[in-house]
């Protein structure tokens, strides 16, 4: 708990002070304190209660010499989770009865007066779980959620979420973003999901969708000339659900006129250095370093690398074609490549192991994963049977190949070996003891292509969203080379996650123009859909740029937990079922007829 928070005055009508807020200052002192009975032990003629507040816990005493006759039975009658007021004597515990793991472990109070506020029935789940004991499921937990959030464990993922939020504000704020609210209420802006439809009761027939981030009005906030926007925006997606994805999740969202680059990073890591600083006490290294796409891609196979892992992709082809090996001289001959990554101690993993690898690299879209292993007893795997001694010596020179590591090597056009060497890379690095050090490690991703092709169809999709700003590119070039297009979006990745995307934007109409017509809209649907933005540039728009920050997922990595969820107050299962309030849930017959629905069957 940090000074300020145990300076604050928790005094109301009911109560002199904080639980957790007490300590020796206060022995001799008369408190009443509120709050919930977390645990209750027995010992022969005293009993003792751990009392819960927002600050903490603290130990009353009911003992027959200072508790009144009959006073609740002396706090024997007591149920978990109970509210209780008490009155009573702070006084210092015994040396031998010292507990130095508890915050006020060095008092407790000596009740005198106790009266029940709220009786707790027998609990669905418990608060205070032992520490040895696991908690109960996540279902279970999310739909007694209220109890679920009592644990002294949620509750600092919250403080934590409400500091760093709370240090955006404040150092955006004062690098002069204002901070202003956007619909919700809306039209569709593309961000690569599905919409969430709101019918209007009044406008039968039409619907206004749900913001999947607030880009557009943030551009026409520049437009109006406010120069820098922020805000703490709720976003919603109908998209497929995982650890690091939520339907409504939050973003710290900016953007800034007359910018390149270069200010928008200078922001975003003077924000996210006060974000640490005020919510963990931690000093994070300010200016992050800068990857190119294209490298990203070519030494991590991915473009959220997690640099704690030192192992890189490596190209293999000159070594391990031309020596008789046909599954690699076919991929080159077919324009592809043999990549591989070096495994540093990994030529223990067994048959089984390698055969499991060989699974990941199928799921990852490869026709298989070989491997070499070099060992006290000489190299082996499928290649090493046609490398004679020299070339076998030239590979381990050239890339690295120590006794005791293993090769993984992928085969193919680059867009399928990236995908199976990232996630082998990551595979085994969580596997071996040395796999990843334990250094945060940010990195900024730049010069992404404008767009990408979509891995079913091969139409371009946008790698960013269509907003985005095309490098040394007219209209024409679009159109006829979408693929061929860098764009200046960027990334900001920690850990292997992506935490920030941005991009300074597209504010030339024509190109914007150029940009939609090749993700398939005519000139009629460009302006039944964007008409308003485009109207906007007609009016002098200023060059503009700016970020969404993921605050859920920012927050989950500083209290470290591995789900979004357990930094959300009510979140959705991964069903995008919220358990304890039941929702979504159907519409009465007269409620679908006021909106002018009918469902059909299935
Ligand atoms: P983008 O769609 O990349 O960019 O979102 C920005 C950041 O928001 C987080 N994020 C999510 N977090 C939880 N659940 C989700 N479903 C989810 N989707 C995204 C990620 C991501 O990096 N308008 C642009 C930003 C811009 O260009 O300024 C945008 O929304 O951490």
């Amino acid at each position: 708990m940090s000074d300020a928070e145990k300076d604050r005055s928790w005094a109301t009508t009911l109560r002199n002070g904080g639980c957790g807020n007490l300590d020796a200052a206060w022995a001799g002192r008369e408190v009443r304190l509120v709050g919930w009975v977390h645990r209750r032990r027995d010992l022969g003629g005293v009993v003792f209660v751990h009392l819960r507040d927002r600050t903490g816990l603290v130990q009353l005493a009911f003992g027959p010499d200072w508790t009144p006759t009959g006073a609740l039975e002396s706090g024997t009658s007591l149920n978990p989770e109970d509210v209780i007021a008490v009155s009573g004597e702070v006084v210092r515990r015994p040396d031998d009865a010292v507990n130095p793991n508890m915050a006020t472990g060095e008092i407790e109070v000596r009740v005198t007066t106790i009266e029940r506020l709220a009786v707790s029935e027998p609990l669905p789940i418990l608060v205070a779980v032992p520490p040895e004991e696991e908690l109960p499921s996540e279902e279970l937990r999310l739909r007694h959620r209220v109890l679920d959030l009592r644990r002294p464990e949620m509750l600092r993922h919250f403080e934590v979420r409400h500091l760093a939020t709370n240090a955006a504000r404040k150092a955006l704020s004062e690098e002069g973003f204002l901070e202003v609210e956007t619909p919700f209420l809306t039209r569709r802006t593309p961000e690569g999901a599905r919409d969430f439809l709101v019918p209007s009761r009044v406008q039968r027939g039409k619907f206004y969708a749900l913001p999947q981030s607030p880009q557009l009005y943030k551009q026409l906030l520049m437009v109006a000339g406010f120069d820098r926007y922020f805000q703490v925006a709720r976003c919603l997606r109908d998209e497929d659900l995982r650890a690091d994805r939520q339907p409504e999740f939050t973003q710290v969202d900016a953007e800034m006129s007359f910018v390149a680059e270069d200010d928008v990073f200078g922001v975003v890591e003077r924000m996210l250095h006060r974000m640490f600083s005020d919510a963990l006490g931690l000093e994070i290294s300010v200016p992050f370093p800068r990857m190119t796409y294209a490298e990203a891609m070519e030494s991590y196979g991915t473009d959220k690398p997690d640099l704690r892992i030192p192992s890189r992709l490596q190209d293999f082809t000159e070594t391990l074609t031309g020596i008789g090996f046909g599954i690699f001289d076919s991929a080159a001959a077919a324009g592809g490549r043999v990549r591989g990554v070096v495994v540093k101690g990994g030529a223990e993993a067994s048959r089984a192991r390698l055969e499991a690898a060989d699974g990941t690299a199928r799921a990852n879209g490869a026709r298989g994963a070989l491997w070499l292993k070099r060992t006290p007893d000489g190299w082996s795997g499928a290649p090493a049977k046609v490398l004679d001694e020299a070339a076998i010596g030239a590979l381990a020179e050239a890339h690295g190949v120590e006794q005791g590591d293993l090769v993984l090597l992928v085969a193919g056009l680059d867009t399928e070996t990236s995908a199976p060497l990232d996630a082998l890379r990551r595979e085994f690095a969580d596997e071996l003891p040395a796999g990843r050090s334990g250094i945060d490690r940010w990195v900024w991703i730049t010069d992404f292509p404008l767009f990408e092709p979509d891995p079913d169809s091969g139409e371009p999709t946008p790698s960013h969203h269509p907003f985005t700003m095309a490098v040394d590119a007219t209209p024409d070039d679009i159109l006829a080379d979408p693929l061929g297009i860098k764009s200046r979006a960027y990334d900001l990745v920690l850990n292997g996650t992506e935490l920030l995307s941005g991009s300074i934007r597209c504010h030339d109409a024509a190109l914007q123009r150029a940009i939609l017509q090749v993700l398939g809209l005519d000139a009629a649907q460009i302006e039944a859909r964007f008409g308003f933005l485009l109207e906007a540039f007609r009016y002098g728009v200023p060059p503009h740029g700016g970020f969404a920050l993921g605050l859920d997922r920012l927050v989950a990595m500083m209290v470290d937990v591995s789900s979004i969820r357990e930094v959300i107050a009510f979140p959705k299962t991964t069903a995008a079922r919220g358990l304890m309030e039941d929702a979504p849930s159907p519409l009465e017959a007269e409620e679908l007829e006021e909106l002018g629905l009918r469902l059909t069957d299935g």
